[in-house]
């Protein structure tokens, strides 16, 4: 019974030192790589004994089936009785897909056609100019990947163009986004899968006036949209000529840096850019489908968060990005991740027994150490920390060798700690109390990932990483990882107050009303 097995390797292994552990862990004998990542868990809680367990665990789930499931675009989201085609959007071309995944990688052209043609000014506004404000609006994973991208290459982006985000409903966050733009040059495109969030609808009502009242009846040229509801985007915009791009069904809001929710990014980034992220996602695509259970870099990861979640019970885990150009990699993980697998109960409707996915947090490396490392070493929580460390190649050298210490250092302090015995060496005269305060108890996991030239296809490889990692996790918890029956509620309660507070009529809740009075 593996989840037998591994409670009882648990037993054994959470007090275990360690060093101790990396020492004679032959599992990890080389390190484990995919797609041009190289991925050390030398410093998780696990000795072979535990790792061969969970690889029974991932055969007796049927996680290799899963994946071949995934790639043969099989009903792996069973509640919406959908594929999950978001590998279909990367495919280096046409060839070997049919059916749903090929309408899927279809998709991008047209999108594409828009872009160059936009980029060449081929495609004009209204009076005849080039654009240059590209204004993208839209939220969740219609925002959280475009922004990642286009964020990770500002330095390589087409200077011709200004590329500007809005997602929230605060109102300042569009007037910020449109702050200095003339809508006579700017192109807003609107992205929203559903074409029925309501942040999205109410900034892209916003942005069409701001249009219409420089441009009149030809707003429409100037906005884009991104939807797998042409009809309500049609409805909405009063026009059946607009400029309407697919977002297909069947890759998941969280899924869909690859599709056509980019637009934006394809006209500032330039299609190179794109190709080479695209490529890169490719690639790990081909080693998640191929690799050997024990050598595959996504189902390890999966199985460490299994083990770490499930068995060891941290209840989170720490992403610190030690790159600049990953800065916004810990917000946009917590969606992929969180909104994947922060579930309690299975397709069947049966509540699952042991935790599942853990809070996501992290920032960007060496900042954190700044602000949160102190917790992560001397509170009295010991959580996985996981670092990626991937500064650009051609970066100054002594900045790149000072970050690549930091995060080394980081990562040896969280294990091995530091002793009383350590402090007193080092420091002989310390009055006692201050050297008790200054003890790093250790034993504190973490995972290194690295990549030795970051730029496109890496970034493209990583994110497919954690997009496999996380299907691969919530098919060891039991959970549909690609539908999202949480946020419902939230929305549902969100428009009753909201008609409440417009009409004054009495709230039911006592504290809300109480906190609403206020307002
Ligand atoms: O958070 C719920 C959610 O549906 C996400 O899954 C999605 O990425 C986001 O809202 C935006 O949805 P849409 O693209 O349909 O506007």
């Amino acid at each position: 019974m593996p989840k037998a097995d591994l409670l009882a390797h648990k037993a054994r292994l959470e007090r275990a030192n360690l060093a101790d552990l990396a020492a004679a862990t032959a599992v990890h004998a080389s390190a484990l790589t995919g797609a041009g990542w190289s991925a050390h868990l030398e410093r998780q809680r696990l000795d072979d004994a535990a790792w061969h367990a969970l690889y029974d665990l991932a055969q007796s789930v049927g996680l290799p089936e899963a994946i071949e499931a995934l790639f043969s675009a099989k009903t792996v989201n069973p509640s919406e009785n959908r594929p999950a085609l978001h590998w279909a959007l990367r495919t280096p071309s046409l060839n070997g897909l049919d059916g749903e995944a090929l309408s899927v990688r279809e998709s991008l052209e047209p999108a594409s056609i828009f872009a160059e043609r936009l980029r060449t000014g081929a495609i004009a506004t209204a009076s005849g100019t080039r654009f240059e404000n590209i204004i993208h609006i839209g939220i969740g994973g219609s925002d959280f990947g475009p922004r990642l991208l286009a964020d990770a290459f500002h330095m390589e982006r087409d200077r011709r163009f200004n590329l500007r985000f809005c997602a929230n409903l605060d109102p300042i966050d569009l007037d910020l986004a449109l702050e200095g733009c003339d809508p006579h040059k700017s192109l807003v495109i609107g992205v929203s899968k559903s074409f029925g969030t309501e942040e999205t609808l109410y900034n892209l009502t916003r942005a069409k006036a701001w249009l219409a009242a420089a441009l009149g009846d030809k707003a429409a040229d100037h906005m884009a949209l991104v939807t797998s509801r042409p009809d309500r985007a049609h409805a909405w915009l009063g026009t059946a000529k607009a400029n309407c791009f697919d977002m297909p069904a069947s890759v998941g809001g969280r899924f869909s840096i690859w599709s056509n929710a980019a637009l934006a990014c394809q006209i500032a980034l330039g299609p190179q850019i794109l190709q080479d992220f695209h490529a890169g996602a490719h690639e790990m695509d081909t080693h998640f489908k191929t690799a050997k259970l024990a050598e595959n870099l996504p189902c390890r990861l999966a199985l460490l968060d299994y083990w770490n979640a499930s068995l060891i019970g941290y209840p989170m885990r720490v992403v610190l990005a030690y790159a600049r150009r990953l800065r916004f990699l810990p917000t946009y993980l917590q969606q992929l991740e969180m909104e994947s697998n922060g579930k309690s109960v299975g397709p069947q409707g049966i509540r699952l027994q042991s935790p599942t996915a853990p809070a996501l947090w992290g920032g960007e490396g060496s900042v954190g150490q700044h602000s949160y490392h102190q917790w992560l070493h001397q509170s009295g929580q010991s959580v996985p920390t996981e670092f990626i460390l991937a500064p650009d190649a051609n970066s100054e050298t002594a900045g790149r060798r000072a970050l690549t210490a930091h995060a080394l250092a980081q990562a040896e302090v969280l294990a091995n700690g530091r002793s009383h015995a350590d402090i007193q060496e080092e420091e002989p005269d310390l009055p006692e109390a201050i050297a008790a305060q200054k003890i790093h108890v250790g034993g504190r996991p973490s995972s290194f990932l690295t990549h030795s030239a970051f730029g496109p296809k890496a970034l493209g490889a990583l994110i497919a990483l954690y997009e496999h990692r996380t299907y691969a996790a919530g098919v060891l918890w039991g959970v549909n990882s690609f539908d999202q029956w949480g946020v419902e509620a939230g929305k549902t309660m969100a428009g009753r107050l909201k008609a409440a507070l417009q009409m004054g009529t009495p709230l039911e809740d006592a504290v809300t009303a109480k906190i609403a009075n206020g307002f």
